[in-house]
This record gives C-alpha cells, structure tokens and sequence, in this order.
C-alpha cells in the first residue's frame, strides 16, 4: 500500500480538498487496494472541524465529497507516509521543522504536478478570498492530483485496473 498525506496550514481548505479529489480519482482508477491517502495541517486553529463550507459546497459542485476531520502534522507522519505532499513553500519549512532525522515519507510540493502552470511553486490559500479563488482552487488541485496519481502508478509500476482510467 502506498501512503500519502496532503498538508496545508488550516487543515479546513486545500488538504482535505486535495485528499478528497485524490480519493475520487482512486477509486475511479480501481486502485483502493494499492494507495490511500489523509489529510492534515502545520496549525492547531481548526482541529476537529470539518472542511470549510466554501471548500465543500466547491467540492459539492464538482461531485467531490469531502469527509475529513481537520488533524495537525506530527513527527510519526514522517513513517505513516510514504509521501507528504505540501501545498505551499511555509507548509515546506513547517513540515521540515520536525522531520527526524530517520522518516521514510519524500516531501513534495504540490504544484510539481501542474500540468498548466510549470514553474509555480504554490497552491494558492483560498482562506481569505472569493469563491471564485475556492474554485481556482480546485482546478488547480485537479490537474496536479491527477498527474501525481499518474506519477505514483508509474514510478511504483502499480497495475491499473483493464477497465479503468487516469
Ligand atoms: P488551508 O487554509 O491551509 O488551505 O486549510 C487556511 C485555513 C485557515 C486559516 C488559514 C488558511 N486560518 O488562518 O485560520
């Protein structure tokens, strides 16, 4: 099983927007059996609460359900993981702050994946913005976790499912 984990500060907008969307794409690849994923936070300000209803009624609008419990990062994620995907450069320095000095999870920034956008390091933080931004969220979210799952199943030469597709 491979095990990835999408951090974000809030835990309440772009991770679990990011771990839902993966998890549609998964599944829609036939792959539950051979990846999982989670979602969480460098802050403490939201533990326990649910996504932010903009993030949700976004994801709503894309058939994306999100159903998370907002977590904050912690040392052992460093061995769950395999992966630990940031989504902007403070999430980077947070997550680097207590890595051990033994953790087997590789750190990457989200934005790696963009197929549109080469060269941008950031997802931006919709927090503060419009709806408009939550929904540039999402597409840009879309693209990246795509491309990524595409990555993974190569770079761990995973086996598609015959009747499925990325
Ligand atoms: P996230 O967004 O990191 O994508 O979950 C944020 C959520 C909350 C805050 C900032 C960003 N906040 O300052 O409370």
């Amino acid at each position: 099983m491979i095990n990835i984990l999408f951090v974000c500060l809030g835990n309440i907008c772009r991770s679990p927007m990011a771990e839902g969307l993966f998890k549609k794409q998964v599944a829609e690849a036939g792959m539950n059996d051979q990846i999982s994923c989670d979602s969480a936070g460098t802050a403490s300000f939201h533990l326990g609460q649910q996504p932010d209803k903009r993030m949700v009624s976004t994801a709503s609008s894309h058939g994306v359900k999100l159903n998370h419990k907002a977590r904050q990062f912690n040392k052992a994620d460093f061995n769950t993981f395999d992966y630990i995907v940031v989504m902007d450069e403070s999430n980077f320095n947070n997550v680097m702050k207590i890595k051990p000095l033994k953790g087997k999870a590789k750190v990457i920034f989200m934005r790696n994946y963009d197929e549109y956008v080469l060269g941008v390091k950031e997802v931006p933080d919709p927090y503060y913005g419009t709806m408009e931004d939550f929904q540039t969220c999402y597409y840009i979210l879309e693209s990246c976790c795509r491309n990524f799952l595409k990555e993974i199943i190569e770079t761990k030469s995973l086996k598609l499912q015959s009747n499925h597709n990325v």
